[in-house]
């Protein structure tokens, strides 16, 4: 099997495409963030809420690890990752499933030739998951469809998950995303009390504020064009009404807003500018004081050619980074979010920022094990027992408040 044999599926329309990696109403395959509606994000939203409070007690943590205590999970990951490696083995981890990996190709049988397609087979007689990340762009889609024809041939098959594919989709960070986003919305304190809250306090400065991700204002900084993680995150929000999205970027095509992606925006309704500074207006304001969110992104320099390098030589890419006076310019309560690493060569977020409510970057980081332990619960079926025990055991949360994305 070779990936050609898989080129013709590559070409078809998204919703051909989706139905393929569903299998009896559920998710079977993890692989486009299309794959995700409302529903779903704030069903695995709250899971991931219930098995946050779980792992505080040591009772809670026996529960989640004997949950799929049975299961192997192999992390098959031949490019470069620090927070998603981790946090799906710490996720593994906490729910019981064993991990193995690869990282890298030239220590396994792939040095001797072996095709990347043949250690995939390989990984599914030996584990029930698989969990890759490739800089081939359509490479974990491929797999998934080798999987459902292993299935039908000789009944073994094992899902996929695709933590970051190419410059092309990168589904998993874009659930970590909108969870943090939904989360920072509720804006809570640890100072809310029965007399005083921080959102009434914030409605007295912006009145129309409301903890929903519909209506905002979503601003993105940096390499639009390759970054993965815009991609699926943008498509995620398009799920919401009336939103608005700002792509700041510098002005070359490859880092500028795809026509693709445009295009979906636009048939989903998304408002879309497209400018190349925080001092560019938005409906009369400056994008940076207009953004009810700012997701910064790092120039992806690994994808550059020796063209790219001359055609950025003439850039200020100062531009697209933060300081702290723009963020004191920044709305009171829009979250800085940044899928990191963060680039310390060309500082688009500066350190010096950190320390303000607003950065909520280190806190994402961590939801992405929160929210990919709560994605394998669902993949493999347990999400439900998640649920009932946590209304058994948490009877008087019965007004937790995890519904509302
Ligand atoms: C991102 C990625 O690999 O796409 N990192 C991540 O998974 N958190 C972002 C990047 O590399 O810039």
């Amino acid at each position: 099997m070779e990936f050609y044999d898989f080129e013709w599926r590559l070409n078809r329309s998204l919703n051909a495409k989706l139905a393929e990696l569903q299998r009896n109403e559920r998710l079977r395959h993890v692989i486009f963030s299309a794959q995700f509606n409302r529903e779903l994000l704030n069903h695995l939203g709250t899971i991931a809420d219930m098995i946050r409070q779980f792992h505080k007690s040591r009772k809670g943590r026996r529960f989640l690890g004997g949950l799929l205590r049975n299961q192997r999970a192999m992390l098959y990951f031949t490019q470069p990752s620090t927070r998603t490696f981790l946090s799906f083995t710490a996720a593994c981890q906490m729910l019981g499933i064993a991990c193995n990996e690869v990282r890298d190709p030239s220590v396994s049988s792939e040095a001797k030739g072996e095709s990347p397609f043949d250690s995939i087979r390989m990984f599914s007689s030996y584990f029930d998951i698989i969990i890759m990340r490739s800089v081939v762009p359509n490479f974990a889609e491929c797999c998934a469809y080798l999987m459902n024809e292993l299935d039908e041939k000789d009944h073994r098959s094992v899902p996929i998950i695709n933590a970051g594919s190419g410059a092309d989709e990168h589904p998993t960070q874009a659930l970590l995303d909108v969870y943090t986003i939904k989360r920072t919305f509720q804006f809570k304190d640890p100072k809310d009390s029965s007399r005083w809250n921080r959102l009434d306090e914030l409605r007295r400065k912006y009145p129309d504020l409301t903890k929903s991700l519909d209506g905002k204002l979503y601003g993105f900084c940096g390499d639009i064009g390759r970054g993965r993680t815009v991609r699926s995150l943008a498509s995620l929000l398009s799920l919401f009404r009336d939103v608005s999205i700002c792509f700041i970027s510098p002005p070359h095509p490859k880092m500028r807003l795809s026509p693709d992606l445009r295009e979906r925006l636009i048939k989903r309704r998304v408002k879309i500018y497209e400018i190349e500074s925080f001092e560019d207006t938005i409906e009369g304001k400056p994008a940076i004081e207009a953004v009810d969110c700012l997701y910064m992104t790092r120039i992806q320099r690994e994808h550059d050619t020796t063209e790219d390098l001359q055609a950025y030589q003439g850039f200020d890419l100062s531009k697209y980074c933060l300081s702290r006076e723009l963020v004191a310019r920044m709305k009171d309560y829009a979250p800085i979010l940044h899928p990191f690493p963060r680039d310390s060569r060309i500082g688009e977020i500066p350190n010096d920022i950190d320390s303000d409510p607003r950065a909520v970057y280190f806190h994402q980081a961590r939801n992405g094990m929160w929210i990919r332990a709560a994605l394998l619960a669902y993949l493999f079926d347990v999400d439900q027992r998640i649920a009932s025990r946590f209304q058994k055991d948490f009877a008087e949360y019965h007004d937790y408040n995890i519904g509302v994305l």
